[in-house]
């Protein structure tokens, strides 16, 4: 690129995170740091709902992991809040399952690094770099950690990853159109459903399956970290209870001290037969001319939204129910040892403290009006 042409970085940066267990978080403190090296003025913050808007400017840069092949909601609402760019420069950094069967296996972006960059070019940022990294995955509903040695292997390559874009972009040179951003573009569009359908569909049913084993000390610590203030300490401040504003990002299953948050793999048989019904009846319905059987019939937009109205009401109303009927010990522990995540390694970004995820202001307010105990910390746990 002719050097004449290369933007100077500016003297200020905005960098806003999301991090379920600190993958995205150390990327963005690594980011960070280079620019400091080189007397950039940087701000970090976690991702939230109402956003300190960046100076004017200043470089805003986002660093986030992708889920369901795409961008987590909390970051998309984000790119919403955020001002108008009026020509400021921007970046945006996804980072993605690293995954070892035999060999280092990539993971899967898709649109999860796009769509912001989309949206921001959109509300006049200049976006000048666009990235996805490969780090430990964290998605222990599904599957248990890496070891030790294949944590750290993806660690340092993201960590050299994203030095060489932070240099790139320092030196005033972009990183858009690389070989790995078509390739996550093309894919993006095509798993377009699917990502409709893990926001839609996916999101909901796995912010269910959560539950405390029988390990729980109601101690709260999950209620406190959680981002999105999606936990409640109920029955009688005993057991923590999910909420749909869960976004899945794992941090209160990784954090607990007692490795006592499970996703229920029982739990979602029972939510999938409540819930499902219809959805599999319209799903008939619509492949099947002939098909008239299902509890709910009609096709088009009325159709959709009355099944997915079941749908959320269904699982709301079925983890309410189970969640009563878990006060009951030997429930309990039945959906906790018919759950694999009971025999799952756990995983955070080695070295992280919990007290680097802090969880939504509200959660402490919440927790000082409704329990008198002391808020727990990390010393104080152990
Ligand atoms: C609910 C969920 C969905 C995920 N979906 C994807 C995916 O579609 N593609 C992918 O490569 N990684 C996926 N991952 C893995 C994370 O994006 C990855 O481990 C990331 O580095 C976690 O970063 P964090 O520690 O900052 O939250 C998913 C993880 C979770 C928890
Ligand atoms: S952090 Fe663990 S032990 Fe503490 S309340 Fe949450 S689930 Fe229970
Ligand atoms: S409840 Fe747990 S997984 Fe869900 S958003 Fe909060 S910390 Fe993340």
């Amino acid at each position: 690129m002719d050097p004449a042409r290369r933007a100077p970085f500016p003297a200020e940066a905005a960098i806003h995170w999301m991090s379920g267990t600190g993958n995205a978080l150390r990327l963005a403190q690594a980011f960070a740091g280079d620019l400091a090296a080189k007397g950039v003025a940087v701000r970090l913050s976690q991702a939230a709902p109402r956003p300190e808007p960046p100076p004017p400017g200043a470089w805003l840069a986002l660093f986030f992991p992708t889920h369901g092949f795409t961008t987590p909601w909390p970051v998309l609402r984000l790119c919403l809040a955020l001002p108008l760019g009026r020509g400021r420069p921007a970046s945006v950094v996804s980072t993605r399952a690293g995954w070892w069967m035999g060999a280092c296996l990539r993971g899967l972006s898709g649109s999860a690094a796009w769509l912001p960059a989309l949206l921001l070019a959109i509300k006049g940022y200049r976006v000048r770099g666009v990235l996805s990294v490969d780090m430990p995955s964290n998605w222990i509903t599904v599957h248990p950690s890496l070891n030790a040695a294949h944590v750290s292997h993806f660690i340092d390559q993201g960590r050299i990853k994203t030095h060489a874009f932070a240099r790139r972009l320092l030196e005033g040179r972009r990183h858009l159109w690389s070989v790995d951003n078509l390739f996550e573009l093309i894919c993006g569009m095509a798993l377009a459903p699917v990502s409709l359908g893990y926001l839609l569909f996916g999101r909901p049913l796995f912010a269910k399956l959560f539950m405390a084993n029988e390990r729980c000390d109601a101690c709260g610590l999950c209620a406190l970290h959680c981002p999105q203030g999606a936990i409640r300490m109920k029955a009688g401040g005993n057991w923590p209870y999910w909420t749909l504003h869960c976004e899945s990002c794992m941090r209160c299953m990784n954090l607990c001290p007692r490795q006592a948050v499970e996703a229920s793999h029982s739990l979602g048989v029972l939510l999938n037969l409540a819930a499902g019904a219809p959805v599999v009846a319209l799903l008939l319905a619509l492949a099947l001319p002939g098909w008239t059987g299902g509890p709910v019939l009609q096709k088009g937009l009325p159709g959709f939204l009355l099944n997915y109205a079941w749908y959320l009401l269904a699982l709301v109303a079925t983890y309410a129910l189970a969640f009563q009927l878990m006060r009951w010990r030997p429930l309990r522990l039945a959906f906790a040892f018919t759950t694999l995540t009971r025999w799952f390694r756990r995983y955070r970004m080695p070295g992280l403290r919990p007290s680097e995820l802090p969880g939504d202001p509200m959660n402490r307010k919440r927790r000082s009006k409704t329990d008198p105990r002391p808020v727990p910390t990390e010393s104080s746990r152990g």
